[in-house]
């Protein structure tokens, strides 16, 4: 089994569903710990509900100083020794340094269909750029920012209409079915890359 500890930043609905897909029959990954870089972060609560160990890793003491940050990730870690980690909605930029530790064994979800839209706002992005099409990647974390290679993609329509806010929810659920088929995958040591269609 490969210990999995999923990093969130917010209300964690990524994480509900790769601990959901963890929870079923023929999963070679079990999720060990789930990690936030705020106590508030809402996601926290439900991985505690689910039975998940959590931690919080307060980013804000450390005042910018990302390598002390993450010496405390580090640290937080270590008692549930993950095999990997799965980025779900973690809003912080990790160095070089730490991504170097878990190169091949950290995945990250990001809200576009990149190489598009790296960073932030890219609902908001796709609409200005007048795209049909939009959509969801997994991809292993490297260095480089949103970058790393493809490991799955879900489309969805851009509709006459859309907001950043209806687009992102359209995505969201394309991300609940994109993550845990990719995660299932690479647990398994599959890094073929699954293109799914809504
Ligand atoms: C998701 O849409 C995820 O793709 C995005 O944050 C959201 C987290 O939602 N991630 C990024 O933008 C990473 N740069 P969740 O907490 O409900 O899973």
């Amino acid at each position: 089994m490969k210990r999995v500890a999923i990093f969130l930043s917010g209300g964690g609905s990524n994480m509900v569903a790769l601990l959901d897909d963890m929870a079923r029959s023929g999963h070679a990954g079990m999720p060990c710990v789930v990690l936030a870089n705020s106590a508030d972060a809402g996601g926290l609560e439900r991985a505690r509900e689910r039975g998940v160990p959590t931690v919080a890793v307060d980013h804000r003491p450390f005042k910018g100083d990302r390598t002390a940050f993450e010496a405390a990730i580090s640290a937080a870690l270590e008692p549930y020794a993950p095999d990997m980690i799965c980025l779900a909605g973690f809003m912080r930029v990790l160095t070089g340094g730490f991504i170097e530790q878990w190169t091949g064994r950290m995945i990250n979800i990001h809200p576009s269909l990149l190489p598009k839209y790296k960073g932030l706002h890219t609902h908001a992005r796709a609409l200005e750029a007048g795209d049909s099409k939009h959509g969801c990647s997994v991809h292993e974390v490297t260095a480089a920012l949103d970058d790393g290679p493809i490991l799955g993609q879900a489309e969805v329509p851009v509709l006459a209409g859309d907001t950043p806010e209806t687009l992102a929810a359209r995505v969201l659920v394309q991300e609940h079915r994109l993550y845990p088929t990719v995660l299932r995958r690479f647990a398994a040591g599959d890094r073929t890359p699954v293109m799914l269609q809504s």
